[in-house]
């Protein structure tokens, strides 16, 4: 998978670059990331890239001739083009995955007011938001992106971590715990030491399910409207709301 990051702060991704699994996915050529300074392609005596907004009000806009230059510098056809941007669509694991999938990708991290909507109109295939929150730029936001995309991509980590994990099933994760077996007094689980597959597996669902029914019980509430809830989550879903949800804890007895 190749990805052209386009931003005004190069030295922005420098660290993110060399962490854990972006790293050895580039070293292991499964990824390819490219930084482009959209600077490099203003070309007036200033290397200006912002301007005044057309209309007055504050804040600068992205120039759209620097900009242009620099997609039309790394496109190679119909890829997709993500312009991040606080009034995007919201950013979820489905679209990492869907994102996991594409062979090339360009992320242009938008920056002050953001950029001319010439550009979005010309070039730009998804506006993206990773959250309700105004970030001083897209910078972030691209590494969000970047980094839940490519953890997603086939090799990159193992398959059965990735299906384990939280979101997978649409449920938050269980609690996890490891050695000592007891810690300051507090015990881990007994079930968790039983050795009983079953008993575990069963045991880690209903945590789950707990948990998302307490901190976030939208995500259950959509995943049973969608048609996307086993019989065996439903049940317990049916079993815990009959009890009343406990909202005091997530500790694992
Ligand atoms: N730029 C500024 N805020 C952002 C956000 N929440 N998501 C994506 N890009 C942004």
């Amino acid at each position: 998978m190749n990805i052209h990051i386009l931003t005004l702060f190069p030295d922005f991704f420098k660290g993110f670059l060399e962490s854990s699994i972006l790293a050895r996915a580039i070293k292991r050529g499964i990824v390819n990331i490219r930084i482009v300074n959209i600077r490099d392609f203003a070309f007036d005596k200033h290397r200006s890239c912002d301007d005044y907004t057309y209309g007055g009000g504050p804040g600068m806009v992205l120039k759209p001739e620097p900009v242009s230059r620099a997609l039309e510098s790394v496109k190679k056809g119909n890829e997709r083009v993500i312009y991040t941007t606080p009034s995007g669509k919201l950013f979820n694991q489905e679209m990492a995955e869907e994102l996991s999938r594409e062979s090339d990708l360009i992320i242009l991290c938008g920056r002050y007011e953001g950029v001319d909507q010439r550009i979005i109109d010309m070039y730009v295939t998804d506006e993206v938001s990773i959250g309700d929150y105004i970030l001083s730029g897209g910078e972030i936001a691209a590494e969000v992106i970047v980094d839940s995309t490519v953890r997603v991509v086939k090799g990159v980590i193992n398959d059965v971590s990735l299906k384990e994990e939280s979101l997978e099933n649409g449920l938050l994760e269980y609690p996890q715990y490891t050695r000592p077996e007891v810690f300051r007094e507090n015990r881990v689980p007994p079930v968790l030491l039983s050795g009983n597959h079953e008993e575990i597996r069963k045991w880690r669902l209903r945590k789950s399910i707990e948990k998302t029914l307490r901190v976030r019980p939208e995500i259950i509430e959509r995943r049973k409207r969608e048609g996307k809830l086993p019989e065996e989550i439903l049940e317990i879903v049916r079993e815990i709301k009959s009890k009343g949800v406990n909202n005091e804890t997530d500790k694992g007895n």
